[in-house]
């Protein structure tokens, strides 16, 4: 099924040839451990449904049997994920939470870990509400930003889940403001976004807009030197998403407190 010698670092792999998807499964299983492939059960398993029109494989699926329209795709995509093309790049679609979105090379793709800073958000941004007898009462509909924004992930499910909120999405890297858009308008809020291609340093950066009820971010902080240790797949990824903080990998965080002295509302 699989051409040798087609990534360079994976042993010439000879795989006989299956077309039934339990057997697929189970071979890929195998190739991708043999070959270093993280999460090797996750890639073959996603790949295969993906082939087959799934989102994913269920135990009805297993003695489907791939047609050769269906074969000659995997083998395209398995060659890709050999090369450690990330997954989602390949699938071009993944979810964060409950929530669809597309993905592209270089935009960064949102980890896991990100989910949290979703619900983080949300429980500050009901304790800003909670504060109304303050002098800068913002139980009006209110403004949030995410700063560095990558595919919008974050603003996707902070728009759905606050439908009286507005954001204010200010994002580097111009593949970036596009997928924020796709998947904001795919997702039904874009009419609440507002969205800024430019970086975060960027004088003036907000002109008149009203003081910020909070601000969410998941900056790059990856210091240079660190970079070489990370897996090959993140080379798919812009440089600026992870490393964009510079040597100590600090420089966006510190423009970020710079931002959030200069627009946070009092009690934001
Ligand atoms: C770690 S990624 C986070 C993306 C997204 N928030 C997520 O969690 O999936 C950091 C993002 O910040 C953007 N970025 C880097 N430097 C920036 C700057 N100075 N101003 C605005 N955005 C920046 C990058 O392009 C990248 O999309």
């Amino acid at each position: 099924l699989f051409q040798p010698g087609l990534q360079s670092q994976a042993p010439a792999l000879t795989v006989a040839m299956a077309t039934r998807v339990s057997k697929l499964r189970s071979r890929l299983h195998r190739l991708f451990s043999k070959v270093g492939v993280p999460d090797p059960g996750a890639s073959a398993k996603y790949l295969l449904a993906h082939c087959i029109g799934q989102r994913t494989l269920t135990r009805e699926h297993s003695r489907l049997e791939l047609t050769a329209q269906q074969l000659s795709k995997l083998t395209g995509l398995c060659n890709r994920r050999l090369q450690r093309e990330p997954l989602q790049y390949i699938l071009g679609e993944w979810y964060f939470r409950d929530v669809s979105l597309v993905m592209r090379a270089p935009v960064f793709i949102p980890r896991p870990e990100t989910e949290k800073l979703v619900d983080l958000a949300k429980q500050c941004w009901s304790a800003v509400g909670a504060s109304s007898s303050h002098p800068h009462s913002l139980s009006r509909p209110r403004l949030f930003s995410e700063v560095c924004t990558g595919s919008g992930a974050v603003s996707v499910c902070l728009l759905r889940d606050l439908p009286q909120a507005h954001c204010l999405a200010i994002e580097l890297l111009p593949e970036a403001c596009h997928l924020t858009w796709e998947n904001c308008h795919r997702n039904g809020v874009s009419n609440r976004l507002h969205l800024i291609n430019a970086s975060l340093a960027t004088p003036g950066l907000l002109g008149r807009a009203p003081p910020l009820s909070l601000i969410v971010a998941n900056p790059p902080y990856v210091p240079e030197l660190d970079m070489r240790q990370l897996q090959p797949e993140v080379t798919f990824e812009s440089p600026v998403a992870l490393r964009g903080g510079g040597i100590g990998g600090l420089g966006v965080i510190v423009q970020l407190m710079d931002f959030a002295d200069a627009r946070l509302a009092t009690g934001g």
